[in-house]
């Protein structure tokens, strides 16, 4: 006999015994007990919407777990292309696979020249690198009309392999376009993000070796970025995938969603807070005006961790190794006092508000050199492998198109009134 609860419709006096399956409740169930009463849960505070074996998240104790595998052994461990595969795949890859993998994915980094000199060249010249990105990715739809084929495994397995290359590409590309720099294509005898390194930096030298240590340290962050269960974004993938759109399209939509300053953008606004702050003289009076209503700390708070982000702590370490070589970020004594302070204040530490992966991850990329503008195009570039997986597990399960339901609240019928009795 599984879990349940029993409710009382105090309307009709009757009452319902409703089964829990997995910690949750079907809504099937709910509707046979209780036809026409619709749970109001604007912000889906307490609807899992779905079953899900990709990512495993408890916010209470502050664990993330791709696939079960630990989130800290991933970063210490693995690569980003590793982690791609097993996001997608389920289980991590043999020798084998891993090679076959790699070199797909190294061979469909190039993107079609319409692209970027159609395109992406017209933007305007101030054009923020991430809104070039969400129009791009959707661009790309329309090069790979087979994708519409969502039910072949084959032309899946296509588009999946492509997006995941073609990221870096579109995303330097972006970048090149707003400094005004001229496009440089992939190296295909680079790895991943050694080759997207390239593409961002490389000038007149005929090849372009990231340092090994900054190219790992990008490794590991993409590696903690990959994905994070049914966040903003994903939920968008899911609800443009389970309409039977193409993925460049369902991908788009979840870039969008990243792109909003509470969720990816948050790592751009923690550095432009951080500059505003300016000294760490300035965090008591910063932290008195966030309390007073003055705005959020960027990169504080999260909707399911209530600890430590365990992404943080890792990046936290990572910021050492990246230091070491490119020297301490200025930001970095700023940000460990508001920290200190926060984590010590009452507001917070009540509100259960810890720092999360946003908030050291932009430190890393300033010192390495990103422009702010590019740090949500960062985020959106591994992300896309969680994209993916959901996007496939949504297809496999075969879920219905996505369609809440509404509390109407709206007027009552009334008769149109003609324009000229308006008053
Ligand atoms: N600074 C100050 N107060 C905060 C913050 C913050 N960063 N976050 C939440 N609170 C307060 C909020 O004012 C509210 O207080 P009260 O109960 O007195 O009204 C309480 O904490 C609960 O906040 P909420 O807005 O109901 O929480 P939420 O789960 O809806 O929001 C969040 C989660 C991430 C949007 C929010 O914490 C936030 O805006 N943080 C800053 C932006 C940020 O760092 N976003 C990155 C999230 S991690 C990366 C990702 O997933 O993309």
């Amino acid at each position: 006999m599984p879990e349940s609860i029993t409710i009382t419709d105090n309307r009709s006096g009757e009452s319902f015994e409703i089964p829990i399956y997995n910690g949750g409740i079907s809504s099937t169930e709910w509707r046979k007990a209780v036809p026409g009463v619709f749970f109001h849960d604007p912000s889906f505070m307490a609807t899992a919407v779905a079953e899900s074996a990709v990512t495993y998240l408890d916010g209470e104790a502050g664990i993330l777990r791709y696939r079960g595998y630990p989130i800290e052994q991933l970063a210490e461990k693995s690569t980003y292309l590793e982690v791609a595969y097993l996001l997608i795949h389920g289980e991590l890859p043999t020798q084998q696979q891993y090679e076959d993998w790699s070199h797909e994915i190294t061979y469909h980094t190039f993107i079609h020249e319409n692209v970027r000199k159609r395109f992406l060249e017209g933007f305007h010249y101030d054009a923020h690198p991430m809104g070039m990105l969400v129009s791009a990715m959707a661009a790309l739809s329309t090069f790979y009309l087979d994708a519409k084929e969502i039910h072949d495994p084959e032309s899946r397995q296509k588009q999946i392999v492509r997006l995941i290359a073609k990221m870096p590409t579109l995303a330097a590309a972006c970048h090149r376009f707003s400094m005004g720099m001229p496009f440089v294509y992939p190296d295909n005898s680079l790895g991943f993000t050694a080759n997207f390194l390239s593409m961002m930096w490389k000038i007149a030298e005929p090849r372009y070796d990231a340092n090994p240590a900054l190219a790992r340290a990008l490794d590991i962050l993409f590696i903690l970025h990959a994905d994070h269960e049914q966040n903003c974004g994903t939920l968008a993938m899911r609800t443009v995938g389970s309409a039977h759109a193409d993925p460049y399209s369902a991908a788009a939509a979840a870039a969008a969603a990243l792109y909003g300053p509470r969720h990816g953008g948050a790592n751009e606004q923690v550095i432009r807070m951080l500059t505003e702050i300016g000294s760490i003289d300035n965090v008591p009076d910063f932290i008195k005006s966030v309390k007073e209503g003055h705005g959020r700390l960027q990169g504080f708070g999260h909707r399911v961790y209530k600890n430590y982000d365990p992404r943080a702590q890792i990046i936290k370490q990572a910021a050492d190794d990246v230091f070491a070589i490119t020297g301490k970020n200025p930001l970095l004594d700023i940000a460990l006092k508001l920290e200190e302070v926060a984590l010590h204040d009452e507001y917070f530490v009540s509100r259960k508000l810890y720092p999360n992966v946003d908030f050291y991850s932009g430190l890393i990329y300033q010192a390495m050199g990103f422009p702010i503008e590019m740090f949500t195009v960062l985020f959106a570039i591994p992300r896309m492998a969680g994209w993916l997986a959901h996007w496939v597990e949504l297809l496999d399960q075969d879920q219905k198109i996505y369609r809440p339901r509404q509390l109407y609240v709206g007027a009552d019928e009334r008769a149109y009134v003609p324009l000229g009795d308006r008053r």
